[in-house]
């Protein structure tokens, strides 16, 4: 790929099909919805309206950097935290939770759109994604990509026929910092699948907790992803006690596309430092596992 052609390329695009119009986009502050708004952003300047959407379902400090990330453009900012918590109550089925937040997101955006009086959606697509959607293996991989009333002009695309590591490449080439470039892919519905069963507000206090001491632990090791999952409960002992408390998975894969995957190798003293350091930390979890099946015949998430 010569990336200095394909911005040029995208750029032109959007440009042209945005005309003197506004285009949304919905940021979620990885690498795909970053490097469309980049691209957009000098495409179409201020007749660009980046969203991001607080879900409650994010990583730790990450609603914080996206803010400051892209502070120079006209970021509009929701806190839906509330009505996301709430939408998922009673909720384990897997595909249920996607569609659940899916459906949602896809409504707290419409709103914004209609108050913006958007006539363009743009979205970070990329190729795994269209592939998978055409295997029906998930029901989607965008939340951007459930069914929208709001009535767009045209949906744009900028980077559908990229790979992951392309993009990875198109961002260095457009000066986003290393902690976006390289940032590891974050599943739309977020954290809700990295806990096996029904979401609850305590459930992703702990899993978030968890997630950012794996990958402060393993932010060194070569990987596609590195996070935590809340997969259910067990006993331990804690001071006198037996008590019955949550496991923590921790996963570690390398994939060159996000379609197959490998778990990396991870020296003992390091699995048993994150693990002390987990149920130190976190009290409400008691058991710490490392999770060594490949992709296929397990999937990355855990839902
Ligand atoms: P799986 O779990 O299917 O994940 O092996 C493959 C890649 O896709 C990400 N993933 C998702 N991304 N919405 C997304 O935007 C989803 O519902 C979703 N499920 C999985 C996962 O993190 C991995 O990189």
């Amino acid at each position: 790929m010569d990336v200095e052609k394909f911005v040029e390329r995208a750029i032109n695009e959007i440009r042209e099909k945005v005309g003197n119009g506004k285009a949304i986009i919905a940021l979620s502050g990885g690498v795909d919805s970053s490097v469309c708004a980049t691209l957009a952003y000098k495409a179409i300047g201020d007749r660009l309206i980046p969203v991001f959407v607080d879900t409650g379902l994010m990583r730790l400090g990450e609603p914080e950097r996206i803010k400051e990330t892209f502070s120079h453009m006209n970021l509009v900012f929701v806190d839906a935290r509330d009505e996301f918590l709430s939408a998922l109550k009673g909720v384990t089925d897997p595909e249920e939770k996607r569609k659940v937040v899916g459906e949602l997101f896809v409504r707290v955006f419409e709103r914004v759109a209609e108050e913006h009086r958007a006539e363009y959606l743009i979205q970070g697509t990329i190729y795994p994604d269209v592939i998978e959607s055409m295997g029906g293996i998930k029901s989607h991989h965008n939340v951007g990509g459930f069914p929208i009333r709001y009535k767009f002009k045209d949906v744009i695309e900028p980077i559908r026929e990229l790979y992951k590591d392309e993009v990875r490449e198109v961002a260095r080439y457009l000066g986003l910092p290393p902690e976006i470039s390289e940032r590891m892919p974050f599943p739309g519905p977020g954290l809700a699948v990295r806990i096996c069963g029904e979401v609850t507000p305590e459930k992703v206090e702990v899993v978030r907790k968890a997630n950012a001491i794996v990958e402060e632990e393993l932010k060194d090791y070569k990987k596609w992803q590195a996070f935590a999952a809340l997969i259910g409960k067990a006993t331990g002992v804690k001071g006198d006690l037996r008590v019955y408390g949550y496991i923590i998975a921790v996963r570690a894969v390398d994939s060159r596309d996000g379609m197959t995957a490998d778990p990396i190798r991870i020296e003992h003293e390091k699995l048993r430092k994150i693990a002390l350091r987990i149920t130190g930390e976190i009290p409400e979890v008691v058991r710490v596992v490392y999770d060594v099946t490949p992709k296929p015949p397990a999937t990355i998430e855990f839902e």
